[in-house]
């Protein structure tokens, strides 16, 4: 790649010899050359600046000391070039530079860099080169604060392209692991000798020489630092880069992963103001939960009698039952509920003291394993072993694999069956049941 640096303190790019920079510039896999504008100037002075037309502070670059030095920095080119130049111009008024952008720079054969000082270069230079064939001009900030000039941004742009430039990182795949890398989160946080210092041990996992433990720790501790640093980051995840072990740390976090990738939910008690919003979710996850055989009628009858608003606002009112819903935090949107009833044993068993039916346990489909399910469900545990529960129980549908597989995960065992009616339908269900306060 080559590089052409315009500005008026060429020193300013001294640093430019250094480092992974320098040493890309002496293996001749950068060709970089600075060049001082004023010597595109003509007074005596060697002036590149007047006042602004319209009044105001300060001064601006004028455009023909620009238009000159540019026309003889582009004219330079040996190549027979079809790929354009990028004409970067650092500015605070520019698209922020990203990692993304870093990465569609360093694909370019060639780029030349205006730096401004000042109020800024004359608009017409832009607009000019940008009608000009084979320059595509780019305006390029480096964040949300004001510098002096763009010299320092120069030096920012350069150093982010460089490091991407085929053969000057040793390892490329540092590349992907790195913060803003491939994975889209934060780096993980990283340990060298010695193995303790001032107190502070190196994470035991790391010295254990379990690669997959490590591989697995690292992942939690980008995901983590993600959350809690940048979550916007998180936010643009894609949902099929999140699998199931990255889903539970998120969960853990207070996220959970949507259609359009991880957003923030909240599983809290649920109020008498939620009885609409639960009748509308129940009638849409109750009828999945349902074995194909079983009639679309009975089905339709069981939530039009049980699961309606009016039922849900009598559960509500009923201190004896447990309702907790999850609700996406920005939206409002309910996501998934639970509802436990306290005293409530399983069929066929009389002492119902301490025995609490988890009656109720739905998500979304929209949001399934999302780990939604896990957060209500410990909310409901807690909230029911508060209550003085020490077992838990509950009934699904035998042909229920999902489900049966979630709640073994979450501690259930199946301990019988029972014989569950859906609009005067028969239903098999298998019982399962945990103990409440060991967990
Ligand atoms: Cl690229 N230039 C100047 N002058 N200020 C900036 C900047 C650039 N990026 C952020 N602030």
């Amino acid at each position: 790649m080559r590089i052409d640096v315009l500005t008026i303190f060429p020193d300013y790019l001294a640093p430019l010899d250094l480092s992974l920079v320098g040493k890309a510039r002496r293996a001749g896999l950068l060709d970089l050359a600075v060049h001082d504008l004023r010597d595109w100037a003509t007074d005596r002075h060697r002036t590149v600046d007047d006042t602004p037309f319209g009044g105001g502070a300060g001064m601006v670059m004028r455009p023909d000391v620009w238009g000159q030095a540019l026309d003889a920095v582009l004219e330079d080119d040996d190549a027979t070039a079809d790929e354009p130049t990028v004409l970067l111009v650092p500015g605070p008024g520019g698209e922020v530079l990203t990692q993304r952008t870093a990465e569609e720079l360093a694909r370019a054969r060639r780029l030349v860099i205006a730096c401004g000082r000042y109020e800024g270069i004359d608009a017409r230079v832009a607009e000019h080169y940008a009608g000009r064939p084979g320059v595509v001009v780019r305006e390029v900030s480096i964040g949300d604060y004001v510098l002096n000039g763009g010299e320092v941004a120069a030096l920012v742009m350069i150093e982010a392209v460089a490091r991407l430039l085929p053969g000057v990182v040793g390892n490329p795949e540092s590349l992907v692991e790195e913060s803003h890398g491939a994975a889209g989160l934060l780096e993980y946080p990283v340990y060298t000798k010695p193995p303790e210092w001032r107190g502070h041990a190196v994470p035991e996992v790391l010295t254990s020489g379990h690669h997959g433990n490590v591989a697995r720790w690292r992942r939690d501790r980008a995901l983590e630092r993600t959350a809690a640093r940048r979550p916007d980051l998180l936010a643009r995840l894609a949902p099929d880069a999140l699998d199931r072990a990255d889903r539970r740390v998120l969960a853990g976090l207070g996220w959970y992963v949507g259609p359009e990738g991880p957003r923030r939910a909240e599983v809290r008690a649920a109020v008498v103001d939620d009885a609409a919003a639960l009748a509308a979710l129940a009638a849409v996850t109750f009828p999945l939960a349902c074995p194909p055989s079983l009639p679309a009628d009975a089905v339709a009858d069981f939530v039009a009698t049980q699961l309606d608003e009016a039922s849900f606002a009598r559960y509500l009112a009923d201190p004896q039952r447990l309702l907790h819903v999850a609700v996406d935090e920005d939206r409002g949107t309910l996501l998934g509920y639970t509802m436990v009833v306290l005293d409530s044993p399983p069929p066929g068993q009389e002492e119902g003291a301490g025995v609490a039916e988890l009656s109720k346990c739905y998500v979304h489909p929209d949001v399934h394993g999302g780990g939604l399910a896990g957060r209500l469900l410990a909310a409901a545990r807690e909230a029911a072993g508060e209550r003085g529960a020490r077992t838990m129980w509950l009934g699904t549908n035998v042909a229920n694999r999902r489900a049966r597989r979630f709640y073994e995960r979450s501690g259930f065992a199946v301990v019988g069956r029972r014989t569950f009616v859906v609009g005067g339908v028969p239903n098999d269900d298998v019982v399962m049941s945990t103990p409440v306060t060991d967990r």
